[in-house]
């Protein structure tokens, strides 16, 4: 099958491959990037993105270089936002892109904010006290304040 060129930014780096114009996003980053920490989700191929010249980040680019963790990952870590962890990276990459539209959200915005990623372990109360924890922290507030 021709491939076709794709260029994108990883965690922070430009990158440019050949793919098959069928390939999902997810397979892209899992088997040609090595990126594991996205998971998928399911395998019906009926959804998915153009990439091409998008901007995109994995669990893998979440912590500093100097592998000083995200306030998400210390929330999850802090609040006990996981058990198997098979949700965590999808759920800490989606909380990331919520604290980047609305830098404090409600309780019932990150129920919302959340809701197309599922936890089979946590039942959500921990993960959503995580974000809370996370967008203090991130917004130099008491915990208290950004839960209200
Ligand atoms: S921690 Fe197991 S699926 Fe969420």
């Amino acid at each position: 099958m021709a491939k076709t060129r794709v260029a994108m930014t990883v965690n922070g780096k430009a990158v440019e491959e050949l793919v098959e114009p069928r390939t999902l996003l997810i397979h892209f980053l899992r088997e040609q990037l090595n990126l594991t920490g996205p998971h998928i989700g399911c395998d019906t191929s009926h959804c998915g993105v153009q990439a091409n010249g998008a901007d995109i980040r994995t669990i893998e680019g979440m912590a500093a270089a100097d592998g000083t963790l995200h306030a998400l990952q210390e929330g999850f870590r802090e609040m006990h936002g996981l058990q198997c962890g098979f949700c965590t990276p999808g759920m800490i990459v989606r909380a990331y892109r919520l604290l980047q539209e609305n830098k404090s959200p409600s309780e019932e915005d990150i129920r919302f904010g959340i809701s197309g990623n599922l936890c089979r372990c946590t039942g959500y109360q921990n993960i959503v006290k995580a974000i809370q924890h996370a967008a203090a922290r991130i917004n130099g507030v008491p915990l208290q304040e950004a839960a209200e």
